[in-house]
């Protein structure tokens, strides 16, 4: 159990060397699940990527505790326009020691109140088959959400934003 509760806010700028430490800091399991690869790290460039999605008309989102430590991170990337409005990509890593008390939980509605604010009409997450934290996190989100296979191996959640209210939203 942990003393304190992460914060979560949106990634700056500046925060691209820490996205990358807490992408370094992941099991090898986790990282794999995520990157869908053995990288024993992100790049610098892709850290900084991560903290630049806002200014390519993305978002995202980092859990932090104490002095600035990341244990959450979660990013939203522009897919393209389809006839009934903008699609996102959704990719989310939650640190080993914290899973299971909700952080994903709270980065994934951070995440669909910025997205339905900005009239993205879906987002999609691409995983490996058979990732069942991920399939649990989307599926328990209360929104609509359709799954379809990708290509051997992997598979892609769609969540409808427009209609059904977010659970536990204020
Ligand atoms: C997917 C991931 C982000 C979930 O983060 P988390 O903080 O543990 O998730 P939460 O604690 O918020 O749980 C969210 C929901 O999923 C369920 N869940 C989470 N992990 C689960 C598991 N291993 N098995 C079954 N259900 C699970 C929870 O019960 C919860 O459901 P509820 O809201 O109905 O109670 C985390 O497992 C992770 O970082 N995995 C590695 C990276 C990855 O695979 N990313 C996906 C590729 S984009």
């Amino acid at each position: 159990m942990h003393a304190a509760r992460p914060r979560i806010r949106h990634v700056r700028r500046d925060d691209g060397p820490a996205i990358a430490a807490f992408y370094a800091a992941l099991s090898p399991e986790s990282r794999r699940t995520r990157f869908f690869g053995t990288f024993r790290e992100i790049t610098d460039a892709a850290g900084r990527r991560f903290a630049g999605a806002r200014e390519r008309g993305g978002d995202g989102w980092v859990a932090v505790v104490g002095r600035g430590v990341i244990v959450g991170h979660l990013c939203l990337e522009p897919l393209g326009t389809e006839r009934s409005g903008r699609t996102e990509e959704v990719a989310v890593a939650v640190a080993d020691a914290w899973r299971g008390q909700g952080l994903g939980r709270r980065l994934l509605d951070a995440a669909i109140v910025s997205a339905r604010r900005r009239g993205v009409v879906a987002l999609e997450a691409t995983m490996l088959t058979g990732n069942q934290p991920i399939h649990a996190l989307l599926e328990h989100s209360g929104l609509p959400w359709s799954c379809r296979a990708v290509e051997p191996g992997s598979e892609s959640i769609r969540l409808e934003l427009r209609g059904a209210a977010l659970q536990g939203a204020a």
